[in-house]
């Protein structure tokens, strides 16, 4: 489906199946033998929904001829799985870090269905405020809700589109950009026009007291790269056209449909330049310390993303 600068989804279309994509594969590693995080609400999600595109995040169990002929596929969807669990832990560790440390508030851009809020413990007092579109934020409340589930923190939803003035929304919710604040930007990069991820961290800076935090999924170099982008649409559209045949109730995901392919400021950059400090990590080191080493022959078809971490040190 193509992006309009003023689309917004239900949780199972366009990009708010990619958080349901993320669910299953946080699910998938829940359920593994030797997990590296736990989150029993992902599961609830997708029994909510029921069966669709967002599967396919999972790993499922592919018929032996199509493993035959893309040898490779099944270690690509498991590396996948691994690389949602590093990403997950190493945003759990981020959030857990800064609330020992005396951070109270915690903002989560583009929550979508992270439960962080129900599953992680929480320090007393803390407040963490989830954006993401309206209907995003509703499916998931209601369904934790018709669960049982309880925050286990000050949990406040704020319904936004973030290439608009969330700033506003934020702190009529009652967010103080006096008191420090812990953020993340999880997934959400190539969602965003270029523009709009600028902007973005405008509104961050203006919003953030020395000593918060930030950690961002950014893109890396290879993200734009005509030769990988091109091998990953031939391998999709060659899974496609075999599965049309003999699996045709299994949906393939076309998320790059939904990128947006822009030049973008590094992020690491952008905010050392802006008065933080800041640590930078590469997806497959993340991996790596997480347990999670990529297979030579999977390397450049796990995403070459970078975990920004930095701390507010100057204005
Ligand atoms: C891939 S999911 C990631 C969700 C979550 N951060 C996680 O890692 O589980 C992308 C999320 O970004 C949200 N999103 C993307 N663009 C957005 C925008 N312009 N405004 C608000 N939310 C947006 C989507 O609704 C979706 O929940």
């Amino acid at each position: 489906m193509a992006r309009t600068d003023n689309d917004s989804w239900e949780i199972t279309e366009s990009v708010g199946a990619t958080a349901l994509g993320v669910a299953a594969s946080r699910a998938a590693e829940t359920e593994s033998d030797n997990p590296l995080i736990r989150d029993p609400f992902a599961r609830v999600f997708l029994d909510a929904v029921g069966d669709g595109v967002w599967n396919w995040f999972s790993a499922p169990q592919l018929p032996a001829e199509l493993l035959e002929s893309e040898p490779d596929l099944a270690l690509q969807m498991r590396s996948m799985v691994g690389y949602m669990a590093s990403r997950t832990a190493f945003f759990d560790s981020f959030f857990l870090d800064a609330t020992n440390a005396g951070i109270r508030q915690v903002v989560i851009l583009a929550a979508g269905l992270d439960a962080r809020s129900w599953r992680l413990p929480w320090p007393d007092g803390t407040t963490v405020y989830e954006l993401d579109q309206p209907r995003v934020l509703d499916f998931k409340a209601s369904t934790l809700n018709e669960h049982g589930a309880q925050a286990a923190c000050n949990r406040i939803a704020v319904p936004v589109d973030l290439r608009h003035d969330w700033p506003a929304a934020l702190r009529q919710a009652g967010f103080d950009p006096a008191v420090p604040s812990v953020w993340s930007a999880e997934g959400l990069m190539p969602y965003l026009p270029a523009v709009a991820q600028e902007l973005l961290f405008e509104r961050v800076q203006g919003l953030t007291a020395i000593g918060s935090r930030v950690a961002v999924e950014a893109l890396g170099p290879k993200f734009l790269d005509p030769d990988t982008r091109a091998k990953r649409r031939a391998r999709m559209d060659r899974v496609r056209t075999f599965l049309a045949e003999k699996d045709p109730q299994r949906e393939i995901p076309s998320t790059d449909e939904l990128w947006y392919f822009e030049e973008r400021e590094d992020v690491g950059e952008w905010f050392g330049r802006h008065g933080w400090d800041v640590t930078v990590t590469l997806s497959l080191e993340l991996m790596a310390g997480y347990g999670r080493r990529v297979p030579e022959q999977v390397e450049d078809q796990v995403p070459g993303n970078l975990f920004v971490a930095a701390q507010r040190a100057r204005i």
